[in-house]
């Protein structure tokens, strides 16, 4: 069977990563989570002395950019990839609300953008891969051959953030989530390089009220309509 290369794009906290992660498993894909990268950017920024306050040291991280690796492992429990920032394993760290309120500016620099786009085109130029996040289907691939946009309302989609959270016992109130919520689609929205966007090819999907099951369902029908093609 022809491989390809499949762009699923969306705001945050729309299931992107759970429906990219059970695709990628059910057909034999690499998957990626674009997002990590960004994430894990930002986390070594807050490490290394980056963040002076809210202001951004963008000289100091454009001089060190080229210091940052992100790689993924799975991790044989969950079964699912692990993100490793310089070979050390920050899967937890990266999924906190302090990395969470400070990567939309991190995730905005041209340069970042740049480099991580570099690393993402690298690890998908033998296809077979499954890469979620933002520009994926706009900017990384262009010509991947399935693109989806998913979207769901921000009040489910805060809901479902507030629940993975307490489930990992992290003390988050629904509120601050929502309102973090808004502020990243503004600025993922709104920024010059790369904003978030549905690329003209990609297909919709609003999930607002879908199951994972029916959502995934969904998914290998469209997977299976191009491969058979
Ligand atoms: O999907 P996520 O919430 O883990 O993404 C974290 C941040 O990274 C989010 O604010 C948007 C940004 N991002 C991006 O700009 N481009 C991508 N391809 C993926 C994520």
């Amino acid at each position: 069977m022809k491989k390809i290369t499949i762009a699923i794009d969306g705001f945050s906290s729309c299931g992107k990563s759970t429906m990219a992660k059970d695709l990628a498993y059910e057909i034999g894909y690499i998957y990626i989570d674009s997002g990590a990268m960004y994430r894990a950017v930002t986390l070594y920024s807050m490490e290394h002395g980056i963040f002076q306050g809210n202001q951004i040291n963008t000289e100091k991280l454009q001089k060190e950019i080229g210091n940052i690796h992100i790689s993924f492992q799975l991790n044989p429990e969950t079964g699912r990839p692990d993100t490793y920032l310089n070979g050390i394993n920050v899967e937890d760290k990266i999924r906190s609300m302090e990395v969470a309120f400070r990567v939309s500016p991190i995730a905005a620099l041209e340069f970042v953008r740049k480099a991580m786009v570099a690393q993402q085109q690298e690890m998908g130029k033998n296809k077979g891969i499954v890469m979620d996040g933002r520009d994926i289907g706009t900017t990384v691939f262009p010509d991947a051959e399935l693109k989806i946009f998913v979207t769901a309302t921000p009040e489910i989609r805060a809901q479902r953030r507030y629940e993975e959270l307490k489930d990992k016992g992290q003390k988050v109130s629904f509120n601050e989530i929502l309102e973090n919520m808004r502020q990243r689609d503004f600025i993922d929205q709104n920024r010059e390089v790369s904003p978030l966007r549905k690329a003209d090819d990609a297909l919709l999907l609003d999930n607002t009220d879908m199951t994972i099951f029916q959502q995934k369902e969904w998914l290998e029908e469209q997977f299976n309509k191009v491969v058979n093609e």
